[in-house]
């Protein structure tokens, strides 16, 4: 039997993937985080000083890379990561990273490779449109600017970053445009995903509307 996969895409802070962590348990299957990929290399190209630039070193560091996820962990290299992938940082400067194809190439290999080993509902910006174009269900979340940052920032708040609104909300209005502007694979709904406007949807209920949509 084929393995099932969800696809669930969208912009920072729409919720993407605390829904997918809940409807993961409730299904039993593997919920994949892409961004953390991606955040992985770009915390691991800062740590060794490798300039955000240059995409020679950045492609050659890449392949030189390790990326496992293993009990809700994200490992680099055999370390757990989960926290220093988080920092503003970080954020700060995925999205020039994540616009290098070869980067993406050897990500999305690795993407697919998961799907093919087991049943997987996968977060990111381009799994519906690209990653997984043959999907079992996509979802596109959604969510008005001032309230993916207030929810991003509450977030990091409680685990006690150091940050401002204003910075985050630069912040994610930047990543947005380069995500959505980048000529491979960027940021988009794919024509077939099921779009979730959750502004003013608590997150049980978008877990309630993806799980109809699953039955
Ligand atoms: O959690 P948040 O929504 O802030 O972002 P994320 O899902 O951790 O993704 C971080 C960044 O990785 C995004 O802004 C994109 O630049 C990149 N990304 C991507 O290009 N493709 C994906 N499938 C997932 C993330
Ligand atoms: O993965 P993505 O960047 O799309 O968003 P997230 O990390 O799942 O959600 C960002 C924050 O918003 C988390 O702290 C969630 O608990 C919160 N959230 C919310 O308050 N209401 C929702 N409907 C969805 C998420």
């Amino acid at each position: 039997m084929n393995n099932m996969v969800i696809a669930i895409d969208g912009p920072a802070g729409a919720g993407k993937s605390t829904i997918a962590k809940i409807v993961s348990n409730k299904l039993d299957i593997n919920y994949i985080d892409t961004g953390a990929m991606y955040r992985a290399i770009t915390y691991k190209a800062i740590r060794d000083g490798i300039d955000i630039n240059d995409e020679e070193a950045l492609i050659e560091m890449a392949k030189k890379t390790q990326i496992d996820f293993k009990d809700n962990n994200i490992y680099l290299d055999n370390e757990i990561v989960n926290e220093e992938i988080r920092t503003l940082s970080v954020s700060g400067n995925v999205s020039k990273v994540a616009q290098i194809k070869e980067i993406r190439e050897i990500m999305v290999e690795l993407q697919r490779k998961m799907g093919k080993r087991y049943s997987v509902i996968m977060d990111g910006r381009d799994i519906g449109s690209y990653v997984f174009k043959d999907a079992n269900l996509k979802f596109y979340l959604t969510a008005g600017i001032n309230e993916r940052a207030r929810r991003r920032y509450v977030e990091l708040k409680a685990k006690g970053h150091k940050i401002n609104l204003d910075d985050i909300v630069n912040d994610i209005k930047n990543r947005d445009d380069i995500d959505s502007k980048r000529s491979f694979a960027p940021l988009i709904k794919a024509d077939d995903a099921v779009e979730i406007d959750t502004t003013s949807k608590n997150i049980e209920e978008v877990v309630s509307d993806i799980m109809e949509y699953i039955k």
